[in-house]
């Protein structure tokens, strides 16, 4: 298992913690057309989601930068669609992490009108 980041070479890894109490990790993976690239968050994301995944509690992130990853703002939109509130844990070169939330993240993250009137 590894990182597919031979253009950026910098190599992200996630771990995703579903609400059923299973992990589910991930790695960027990048392409030769960079905007294709899939952040690692949204590569465990995306394996969750195919194991049936429909509710997250926790994700995990870590990176080579010297301040730790920040999910940027195209996850932190995915995330949403299966939690408000998961909490985000960064995790750093040193070994140390510091832990924030995708609310405080992505406070109001864009919801499509099949979900703004599920269960009405
Ligand atoms: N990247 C992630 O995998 N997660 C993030 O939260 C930020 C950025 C990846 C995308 C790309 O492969 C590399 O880091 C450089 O931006």
């Amino acid at each position: 298992m590894g990182s597919y980041a031979p253009y950026s070479q910098f190599h992200v890894g996630a771990a995703l913690l579903s609400a059923d109490g299973r992990v589910f990790t991930g790695a960027n993976v990048e392409n030769a057309s960079l905007g294709l690239t899939m952040c690692a968050e949204r590569v465990a994301l995306g394996a969750a989601i195919s194991a049936g995944v429909r509710s997250i509690v926790a994700i995990a992130v870590a990176g080579e930068g010297p301040s730790g990853i920040m999910p940027c703002g195209a996850c932190r939109q995915a995330l949403a669609e299966f939690s408000r509130s998961a909490i985000v844990v960064r995790c750093h070169p040193d070994g140390s992490h510091d832990t924030t939330s995708l609310a405080e993240l992505n406070p109001a993250p864009y919801i499509g009108a099949v979900l703004e009137t599920a269960g009405t």
